[in-house]
């Protein structure tokens, strides 16, 4: 694989994996790599701080901004080579199994049998959390990401109705563009593109389609008529962004929305961290409802953060208690209430969250027994990252190439799924 890190040599001089934490003892300082910047990810990261600093540990904040943490992932890269990687980094799904093959994450088993994650996590969760049987990473919550958010005021004054399916959504959205207002927020990002791109495609296909097309990269699956025709559908959504979201920041999107320049926006649900950041209430001041033709489907994305080896004592100790800390449940209430997410922590007391919250905890059960539960592919859950961007440019391509038929885009995405 072409992005591989070139890392065996440090791999070598690392600490040997399996050597799991001493008991936590002094404190010391943790250094968290993160690209949580937005409004309401920053209070969000802001209460892991005053939990860890509660403890008596040190926050170094590494804060790398950038949108589903494209650039951090670069700057972390770049400070694993030269040795000197931070205490802890947010990594999510086979981008974790990438960094324990290299062999330079902590084994957290300790932490973990302490505080009993195996029964309080789904193994859909902590399978992706351990590397050969092991825990090298601790998740943090769960998003659901194919969601739309809509201003039911500018809906309103359009005389439009909210959409549930592609058809109602161009009657819709014709009828928002009439009345002066810009019918999708959007950023022009790749991620941003992907993020609805695989809203679309679930939407087009169904979820075993979905599933064999973006998990098992199956040839047949992704070059195929469902995939054309989820091509197709993005282009009639695509008529609906205005001409200024070239590189716009998803949370400026979302602000468009709040704000009522704009009538929806697709995206997962740290958006509702902005409508909580700016005092906005669900149900009343926005709508979050699934994404057209998403009824009854989850996208989940699960954040996470891994752990590197630690050879000072007290280093070790303060990435315990920053371990232990994201598991335990007042973390987990006050930061998903912040965050648009749910707690990824079983058995957690809801009452303190929001419908939209409810609706995702209760659809992530059901779409897990109907098997309409699916990773976020553009939320690095599906594939390998050298996959994940090759289709990141193959839809951002068709997006930026009016030229380009959904027959051709849909030959790529085969191509960008063959094996790096
Ligand atoms: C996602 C991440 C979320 C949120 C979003 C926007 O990939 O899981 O926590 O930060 O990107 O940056």
């Amino acid at each position: 694989m072409k992005q591989r890190m070139k890392m065996r040599t440090l791999s070598a001089l690392a600490l040997a994996v399996g050597i799991a934490f001493a008991v936590p003892a002094a404190a010391g300082e943790v250094e968290v790599l993160h690209w949580w910047t937005s409004g309401g990810e920053a209070k969000s990261v802001g209460e892991l701080k005053k939990i860890l600093e509660s403890k008596g540990d040190k926050w170094k904040d590494f804060a790398v901004a950038g949108g589903a943490g494209e650039t951090a992932m670069t700057v972390l890269k770049s400070r694993v080579v030269s040795g000197q990687p931070p205490t802890a980094a947010q990594v999510k799904g086979p981008g974790i199994q990438e960094w324990a093959r290299e062999g330079v994450l902590a084994n957290l088993d300790d932490v973990a049998a302490a505080g009993k994650w195996d029964s309080l996590l789904p193994p859909v969760v902590s399978n992706v959390m351990k590397y050969q049987g092991h825990y090298v990473a601790v998740p943090v919550n769960v998003h659901r990401v194919n969601w739309m958010w809509a201003n039911p005021e500018v809906f309103k004054k359009a005389g439009a109705t909210i959409p549930t399916t592609w058809e109602e959504f161009a009657v819709a959205a014709d009828k928002i563009q009439k009345a002066g207002f810009i019918a999708v927020a959007h950023g022009g990002q790749p991620w941003q593109d992907s993020t609805i791109f695989e809203a679309v495609a679930l939407g087009t296909g169904g979820a075993d389609w979905y599933k064999k097309a973006f998990v098992e990269l199956d040839q047949k699956a992704l070059n195929s008529p469902q995939m054309e025709k989820s091509f197709a559908t993005l282009r009639i959504v695509q008529k609906y962004i205005d001409k200024d979201a070239a590189n716009r920041d998803w949370n400026l999107a979302t602000a468009m929305v709040i704000n009522g320049k704009a009538a929806m926006q697709f995206m997962g649900d740290w958006a509702k961290g902005e409508f909580t950041a700016a005092g906005k209430k669900p149900g009343k001041d926005y709508i979050c409802m699934p994404v057209p033709g998403n009824k009854g489907t989850y996208t989940f994305n699960i954040d996470s953060f891994i752990m590197f080896q630690q050879k000072d004592p007290s280093a070790k100790s303060a990435q315990a208690h920053l371990a232990a800390a994201i598991m335990e449940p007042q973390f987990q209430e006050v930061f998903n209430l912040n965050k648009g997410s749910i707690p990824v922590r079983l058995g957690m007391n809801l009452d303190k969250f929001d419908q939209c919250a409810k609706d995702s905890a209760a659809e992530f059960v059901a779409a897990s027994k109907s098997g309409k539960l699916v990773p976020s592919w553009a939320h690095e859950m599906a594939m390998p990252p050298a996959n994940k961007g090759a289709m990141f440019d193959v839809v951002t391509g068709f997006m930026n190439t009016p030229s380009m038929t959904p027959k051709a885009a849909a030959e790529k995405m085969a191509t960008a799924g063959a094996k790096k």
